[in-house]
C-alpha cells in the first residue's frame, strides 16, 4: 500500500467544487488582475518596515536589499505562475500542492500558508496603528496614551519628535544632538490598541460578507499608488545626497548589522514587503482569461512593486538620516524632516497608508479563512472551520477564532517579530512550490502547461536558492518558533488529518 501522504486531491473534484461553491463571473481583465496583487502588496513592508531595515541593517542600501529580495520573488513568482496557469482554479500553493505532489507537501504549505497570513493581518495591523497614532497626534492633536500604542512592554521614549521605541541606535542619534535618553520621560507599554480595534473591525466586516469588490481595489490601489508617488515625486527635490554617504554603512562587527551581511539581513526583513502577489491566485475563478492573465497579475504586480520600492528607499534614505528612520511611521518622519515645504503632504501620506493598509489586512484574514475552509473541507482540519453560516454564508467560525489569533497577536507582539514570522512561512511555501515545479516537470512532463517558467531547470533552482538564502538571514528566534509551529502541525496532522483526510 502507498504511503497516504502521497495520496493526491483528483483534478475533477477540485474543479467540480471550484465551479459548484461559487458560480463567480468571468470579469477579472489582465489590468485588474495586476490591480489586485499591488493592492495586497503594498502594505506594512514599504510604510513602516523600510525605516526599520535602513536604521538597523542596511542604511541607505536597503535600496539593494529591495532588488536582492525582488529577485527572489521573481523566481518563486515565475514558478507559481506556473502552477497558477496549469490549475486555474481559485486557490493557493496548497491546493496546487495537494493536486500535484501529494497530502504530505500540501500539509507542510497549509501550515506554512496560515503562518504568512493569520500574521501578515498582525503585521499590518500594527502598521496601520503606527500611521494612525501619527495622523491623530501630528494632524489633530490628539495623543492617544503611550502605554496603548506598541506591543507589551516595549520601552517608549519621549523624543522631540513624540514617543518612540528605545533602541540603541536611537538612544545614538540622541546622544550625537547632545541628549541623553536616560533623562527624557519614558514609559513601559501594556499593548498595541489601535492595532487589536482595527483587526476586530475587519473581522466584524468579514462576518458580514465583504465580497472583494475589483472597484473598491482598484480605488484602493490608486490611492495609494498616487501618495506614494507623490512622496517620490516632491520628495526627490528635498534629497540631501549627503545622507546617502556612506551608502553601505561600514558593518559594526556584528553579522548582519550595516556593512554586506546587514544589507542581507535587511532583504530578509523586507522580504515581507513582496508578500501578497500569490494572492492573484485566488481570483483565477473570476479571470476572464486565466491560464494567460495569471502570470500577468503575479509578475505584472510584483514588477510594479520592485520599482516603487526601490524610488521610495531612495528618496527616504535620501531625505532622512538612516538613524532616524527606525519609527512606526517612516515616511511620515522623511517628510517632516523635509520641511516647511513638503509637510503638505503629510496628512495626504497618512490617510494613504490608513487605507492601503486596511485594505491588505481585509485581504489577509480573508485569505486565511479561505486556507482554513479548503484544509478542513479536505479533512486535514477541524470541521468547523469549514462550516458556512446560514445567514451570513461565510465561515462565521474560522473568521472568529482567526480574528482573534491575529487580534491577540498585534497588540502583544512587536513588528519586527510578526514580519519575520510572515517571511518564513512565506519563504518556506516558495521553496516548496519551485521544488513542486521541478518534480513535476520531470514527473508529468505532459501535463498541459499554459505558462511554463523560462530557462528550465534553472529558474526553480535560483528559486530555491535564493529563497533559502533570505530564510537563512531570518532571525535564529524565527527559526525555533517556525520549528515549534510546524511540530504543533504535525501534531495535529497525526492525531487528526491522517485519519478525516478524504483524499
Ligand atoms: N506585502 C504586504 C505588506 O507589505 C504584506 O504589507
Amino acid at each position: 500500500m502507498s504511503n497516504p501522504l502521497f495520496n493526491r486531491k483528483p483534478m475533477s473534484v477540485l474543479t467540480e467544487e471550484s465551479g459548484s461553491s461559487h458560480g463567480l463571473k468571468r470579469t477579472l481583465g489582465k489590468y485588474n488582475l495586476i490591480a489586485l496583487g499591488v493592492g495586497a502588496i503594498i502594505g506594512a513592508g514599504i510604510f513602516v518596515l523600510t525605516g526599520q531595515a535602513a536604521a538597523v541593517y542596511a542604511g541607505p542600501a536597503v535600496t539593494v536589499s529591495f532588488v536582492i529580495s525582488a529577485l527572489a520573488c521573481a523566481f518563486a513568482g515565475l514558478c507559481y505562475a506556473e502552477f497558477a496557469a496549469m490549475i486555474p482554479i481559485a486557490g493557493s500553493a496548497y491546493t496546487y500542492a495537494y493536486a500535484t505532489m501529494g497530502r504530505g507537501v500540501a500539509w507542510v504549505i497549509g501550515w506554512a500558508l496560515i503562518l504568512e497570513y493569520l500574521f501578515a493581518g498582525s503585521t499590518v495591523a500594527v502598521g496601520w496603528s503606527g500611521y494612525v497614532v501619527s495622523f491623530l497626534d501630528k494632524n489633530l492633536g490628539i495623543a492617544l496614551p503611550p502605554e496603548l500604542v506598541a506591543a507589551t512592554g516595549t520601552k517608549l521614549v519621549k523624543t522631540p519628535d513624540g514617543w518612540e521605541p528605545l533602541t540603541a541606535e536611537l538612544a545614538n542619534a540622541l546622544e550625537t544632538k547632545g541628549i541623553l535618553a536616560d533623562t527624557l520621560p519614558q514609559v513601559t507599554t501594556l499593548m498595541n490598541l489601535p492595532a487589536m480595534l482595527i483587526i476586530f473591525l475587519v473581522t466584524i466586516l468579514l462576518i458580514r460578507g465583504i465580497k472583494e469588490s475589483a472597484t473598491f481595489n482598484n480605488i484602493v490601489v490608486i490611492v495609494k499608488l498616487t501618495v506614494i508617488l507623490l512622496f517620490v515625486f516632491f520628495g526627490w527635490q528635498y534629497i540631501n545626497s549627503d545622507n546617502w554617504v556612506p551608502f553601505i554603512p561600514e558593518n559594526t562587527g556584528e553579522f548582519g548589522s550595516f556593512g554586506f551581511s546587514g544589507v542581507l539581513r535587511a532583504s530578509a526583513v523586507i522580504f515581507f514587503a513582496y508578500i501578497g502577489f500569490d494572492a492573484v491566485s485566488t481570483a483565477a475563478q473570476e479571470a476572464k482569461n486565466p491560464q494567460k492573465d495569471m502570470p500577468w497579475g503575479i509578475l505584472g504586480s510584483l514588477f510594479i512593486c520592485t520599482i516603487v520600492y526601490i524610488l521610495v528607499s531612495l528618496v527616504m534614505t535620501g531625505i532622512a538620516p538612516y538613524t532616524e528612520l527606525n519609527t512606526a511611521a517612516p515616511i511620515a518622519v522623511a517628510i517632516d524632516k523635509a520641511g516647511a515645504g513638503l509637510s503638505w503632504l503629510s496628512p495626504y501620506i497618512k490617510i494613504g497608508a490608513i487605507a492601503g493598509l486596511t485594505s491588505v489586512i481585509l485581504v489577509m484574514i480573508m485569505g486565511q479563512t479561505r486556507i482554513f475552509y479548503s484544509m478542513s473541507n479536505d479533512g486535514l482540519f477541524f470541521k468547523p472551520f469549514s462550516k458556512i453560516h446560514d445567514k451570513f454564508g461565510t465561515p462565521v467560525t474560522s473568521t472568529i477564532i482567526t480574528g482573534t489569533v491575529a487580534m491577540i497577536a498585534s497588540g502583544l507582539l512587536p513588528i519586527g517579530v510578526l514580519g519575520e514570522l510572515v517571511s518564513i512561512g512565506t519563504l518556506l511555501a516558495f521553496i516548496l512550490v519551485c521544488v513542486g515545479v521541478l518534480v513535476l516537470r520531470y514527473k508529468e512532463p505532459n501535463l498541459v502547461r499554459p505558462f511554463k517558467t523560462p530557462l528550465f531547470p534553472v529558474v526553480p533552482i535560483l528559486g530555491i536558492v535564493c529563497c533559502t538564502g533570505v530564510m537563512i538571514f531570518l532571525n535564529p528566534l524565527t527559526f525555533l518558533i517556525a520549528l515549534g509551529w510546524l511540530t504543533i502541525g504535525a501534531i495535529i496532522y497525526f492525531v487528526y488529518g491522517k485519519y478525516n483526510a478524504k483524499y
